[in-house]
């Protein structure tokens, strides 16, 4: 769905930074609901898919709980490689290397905007629903915590990239339905968010049944 060169020019552009792999956006060519996360993680990368390590467990519950499979969905995120850091400590008096994920820069989301946009406007989804303070950043450019925007409709221009060649954001034309939730992550290492989060969930559904 996405073009070869699309996906090179993204591949490219993340090349001076600590990001390896690419694992595509998955879903229908059209779909009603776009879920936005943040970037793959250690598991999505080895299995090439997105949101089927830990979060991906939460992120299931969240889709059974709506009354929909993957296949009816789009899942995807603000950056499409994995961002890691390496950390080097000493266990039991032996240097050991870690490779940890991380949470993408901004330039590193700048990088893969162009998939992001591409993918919205292809699968012309009816509803956007972020994922976590990232995925929020992304698609409004707003820097707020999570707890004032979840569970809450907003009907808003988005941002995407201003062209291929400009590498700045500008707000689009038309405005797009967009329901943050909590990224499932947070959840796992929040339990205390996870009344909120399922509520979020079960609003969600009642304006997925009206669409
Ligand atoms: N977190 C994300 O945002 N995306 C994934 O695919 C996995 C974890």
């Amino acid at each position: 769905m996405l073009s070869e060169d699309l996906i090179e020019l993204a591949k490219e552009r993340m090349r001076p930074y600590a990001c390896e792999g690419f694992v595509r956006g998955r879903g229908p060519e059209a779909a009603d609901l776009m879920f936005v996360g943040e970037a793959p993680g250690k598991t999505e990368l080895e299995i090439g898919r997105p949101f089927i390590g830990q979060a991906g467990k939460i992120f299931s519950g969240y889709l059974d709980r709506l009354g929909v499979t993957r296949d009816e969905v789009f899942i995807t995120s603000a950056v499409r490689s994995r961002p890691y850091k390496i950390v080097e400590k000493i266990v039991k008096g032996e240097p050991v290397t870690k490779n940890y994920n991380r949470t993408p820069n901004k330039k590193e989301i700048l990088a893969h905007a162009p998939i992001l946009d591409e993918e919205i406007r292809q699968v012309k989804p009816k509803l956007l629903i972020p994922m976590g303070k990232t995925a929020v950043w992304r698609l409004t450019g707003w820097d707020v915590s999570m707890q004032e925007v979840t569970g809450r409709l907003f009907e808003i221009p988005i941002m995407q990239l201003a062209g291929l060649d400009q590498p700045v954001y500008r707000l689009t034309e038309e405005t797009y339905r967009v329901f943050p939730i909590y990224h499932p992550a947070a959840i796992l290492y929040a339990r205390r968010l996870e009344t909120k989060a399922y509520q979020d969930i079960d609003r969600l559904k009642q304006l997925k049944d009206s669409l």
